[in-house]
């Protein structure tokens, strides 16, 4: 029976991918079988990464770019598909926070979350967007959070842009279906990545994640994370589209 999880014979684009999910996510892809293109805004940081997974055995293509800039991102995806091929899988997994209460919030903070967190991946999506409707294939995973469905207070504009993902992947998914791509996103809850560093290192916030997750635990990058984005990647997941899978030990459950 062939193996319906395989990524062989694909090219997969993962932004934000020089550390913490993305980079889990692109490792994942690279040992289902895809070639992975690394992307972040950050050069330096993808040069680490690109080592670090050589040092392993692993091949990959890095382009820095940033997601929030449209002529950069439409640069590099036409860069990319002239350099290493036509990109099948995408994920849009670049995001950032810049944490206060709503009432000190700075318009310049909120319109960064919502640049970098939404529009990013309408950018990003939409640029690749292009040639996976060309050649009738695709695959799009857009990374939202469980903070699109569970807010908190000082994350006002992350949990706007992580809200928003959740409806753009409906309208990407509902926009290029017939063109025979799945749109689909994923809801990580807490995961120990630098992200979450100031909520991790904080007692208070670890007991309360760990007392309210039904599975006691923080999410580990290494290892609770890809599974799902390859299986999303894959012909596993033909007909599923405009889909937000929670990954959060339960948590969505019991809210
Ligand atoms: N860590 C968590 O618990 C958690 C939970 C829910 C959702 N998420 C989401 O998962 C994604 C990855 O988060 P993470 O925890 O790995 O964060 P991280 O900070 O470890 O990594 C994010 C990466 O994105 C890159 N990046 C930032 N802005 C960019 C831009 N404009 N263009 C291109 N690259 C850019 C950074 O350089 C970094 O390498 C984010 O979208 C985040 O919102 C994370």
């Amino acid at each position: 029976m062939t193996n319906m999880f395989s990524l062989e014979g694909h090219i997969a684009l993962v932004t934000g991918s020089a550390q913490g999910l993305g980079n889990r996510i692109a490792r994942g892809m690279l040992d289902a079988g895809a070639k992975v293109v690394l992307s972040d805004i950050s050069q330096a940081a993808l040069d680490k990464a690109v080592a670090e997974l050589k040092e392993e055995g692993h091949d990959a293509a890095a382009f820095a770019f940033d997601i929030s800039n449209e002529e950069q991102v439409e640069k590099a995806v036409t860069q990319i598909e002239e350099q290493v091929g036509p990109i099948d899988i995408l994920v849009n997994n670049a995001g950032i926070h810049k944490r206060d209460l709503l009432i000190n919030m700075p318009v310049e903070n909120w319109r960064k979350v919502i640049d970098v967190n939404l529009t990013g991946a309408f950018i990003t999506g939409r640029a690749v967007a292009r040639g996976m409707i060309s050649r009738r294939y695709g695959k799009i995973i857009n990374i939202s959070s469980i903070n699109a469905m569970m807010v908190r207070p000082n994350i006002g504009n992350y949990c706007a842009a992580k809200g928003g993902i959740v409806t753009l992947t409906k309208s990407m998914a509902t926009e290029w279906g017939e063109y025979n791509i799945n749109v689909n996103a994923i809801g990580p809850g807490y995961f120990l990545t630098d992200l979450t560093k100031p909520l991790s290192e904080d007692p208070e916030f670890d007991a309360w994640v760990k007392s309210e997750v039904p599975l006691r635990r923080w999410g580990d990058p290494n290892k609770d994370l890809a599974g799902v984005a390859v299986m999303l990647a894959s012909n596993a997941a033909d007909y599923i589209s405009g889909q937000t899978i929670y990954v959060d030990g339960g948590w969505d459950a019991c809210l």
